[in-house]
């Protein structure tokens, strides 16, 4: 049994915060540190209601405690990354993290502690500015530079979980004795002060053990995502009012409409748009998005808004920029889409996870061999895989916190395992002709078409997330003319 973690307690004294080394600050006279050490109100909250997830993540953390009794489990939330001298990416925390406390701070790290009957369970924190030695005006971590922060009391009651100054946890953890297990990849000082103690396959054994959890999403993920997916759509109809202001510009109008209402309605983009027309769309992550946009051509938007809860949709729908698909784009799309429907029958209670895939390759395998690309039989294409030229990628992934979840996950848990109740999963077939591809006769060059919806597995088939936007070719073209009337 591993020892109880005993972070010592701050100084009693402490001392008085540099200023930051920008230029800003001339030096403080000590009647104007005076002047802003007091005179403020104290807001601290004692009347917060927990959040909407609490109990989900209180029941994650306790099949978690089960599958790895007696040791101390670390999973960090993440630091703060630098985008150019002292400039930063916006911050968004670990997934593991948010499954497991429902929080989104940096620097915050969950420690589940060993104890007789179980774990218990702490997340330590950053807590708010001191205002007596000059930190929350003067540090460039101090919350007149950066916002107000939960106070460790206030995150108490949000997550329903005990709390502590994260700035003792280094130090508390490299004391500790007992077996540790961390969650690698997000916060270095976590790691190093664990560094002798913990071993690269045992704690890959817990990103596993985290990556299948989230396989099955409760009540509260299928509501998020629900929720993702109709931001995602309304995203999708900003997209196509707005079409002949991306004609005059560029794709980057586009992802700039799409993301407008990410930002709005949701905490960011789930992934970097694609917003790839005419021949990027043959190109699967075109996110450059700085090409021409065309009347006349296709326009194949793969975009998903993340929820306030860091949940995301993963929606591709392939478009006429004029809103009218021409013969042969509609041939093509409609192969699509005749793939994307016998992928999302495949969808179900107890098929395996491949069937999906199979049953979308088939029918577009039939649709290559039937169009003279590639000969036949379609049983031997398919042994050959050599529709994989115009298919290019899998049909399809789990859906979740992360756009590619549970992607830790053992190979029989995920591509070789069976699909549950409660399992989301994007269908996504494509085809794509490259417009160098001399195999193809020239009209086909340049043109790619994928649909992606994403597909909740329910306890007798299946419920499309995002199928309030419209899939059928004729009816994307009365939608879009509705959008534009
Ligand atoms: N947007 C990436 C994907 O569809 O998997
Ligand atoms: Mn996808
Ligand atoms: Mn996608």
């Amino acid at each position: 049994m591993a020892e109880e973690l005993n972070p010592s307690t701050p100084e009693e004294e402490e001392q008085p915060v540099k200023p930051r080394k920008n230029g800003l600050y001339p030096d403080v006279s000590e009647e104007l540190a005076a002047n802003m050490a007091s005179g403020w109100a104290d807001t601290e909250r004692h009347d917060l209601a927990p959040i909407p997830q609490a109990t989900h993540t209180a029941d994650r953390r306790a099949a978690l405690s089960q599958r790895f009794p007696g040791e101390r489990l670390v999973v960090p939330s993440g630091k703060l990354k630098t985008r150019s001298n002292d400039t930063e990416y916006p911050f968004r925390a670990s997934t593991e993290y948010v499954y497991l406390t429902g929080d989104q701070t940096e620097d915050g790290v969950l420690v589940l502690e060993p104890t007789a009957d179980g774990h218990e369970a702490t997340v330590y924190l950053l807590p708010r500015s001191n205002r007596e030695n000059g930190e929350f005006w003067l540090s460039g971590q101090g919350e007149l530079w950066v916002g107000r922060r939960t106070s460790l009391g206030e995150a108490e009651q949000l997550l329903g979980l005990n709390t502590k100054d994260v700035r003792e946890l280094a130090d508390a953890l490299s004391a500790a004795t007992g077996p540790v297990r961390v969650v690698r990849g997000h916060d270095a000082g976590i790691e190093s002060a664990l560094t002798d103690k913990v071993t690269a396959e045992r704690d890959e054994e817990l990103r596993v053990y985290l990556s299948e959890a989230r396989a099955v999403k409760d009540a509260f993920e299928i509501g998020e995502l629900q929720k993702a997916c109709d931001s995602t759509a309304r995203g999708f109809e900003d997209v196509v009012k707005v079409l002949d202001r991306a004609e005059a510009t560029s794709e980057r109008y586009i992802e700039g409409t799409f993301f407008l209402r990410a930002r709005v309605e949701g905490n960011d983009v789930g992934y970097g748009s694609i917003c790839a027309a005419g021949p990027h769309a043959t190109t699967l992550h075109w996110v450059r998005n700085d090409g021409q946009v065309r009347s006349g051509e296709l326009l194949l938007l793969d975009a998903g808004v993340e929820t306030t809860t860091l949940y995301t949709a993963d929606v591709t729908r392939t478009l006429p920029i004029n809103g009218r698909f021409t013969e042969l784009q509609r041939k093509i799309y409609d192969a699509v889409y005749d793939a994307q429907e016998a992928g999302i029958a495949a969808v179900k209670p107890g098929a395996k996870y491949r069937d999906f895939h199979d049953a979308a390759q088939r029918v577009l395998a039939e649709r290559l061999v039937e169009w003279g690309l590639v000969e036949g039989p379609v049983e031997r294409v398919l042994e050959l895989g050599l529709q994989r030229r115009w298919t290019l990628h899998g049909t399809g992934h789990m859906l979740g916190l992360d756009v590619h979840d549970c992607a830790a996950a053992r190979t029989e848990a995920y591509v070789d395992g069976t699909l549950e109740p409660g399992m989301c999963l994007t269908v996504e077939p494509g085809l794509y002709f490259q417009a160098d591809d001399v195999t193809v006769p020239e009209e086909y060059r340049g043109i790619g078409v994928r649909i992606e919806d994403d597909i909740l597995v329910t306890e007798d088939g299946n419920r499309n997330l995002s199928d309030s936007l419209p899939r059928r070719a004729d009816e994307i073209e009365t939608w879009m003319a509705s959008l534009k009337g």
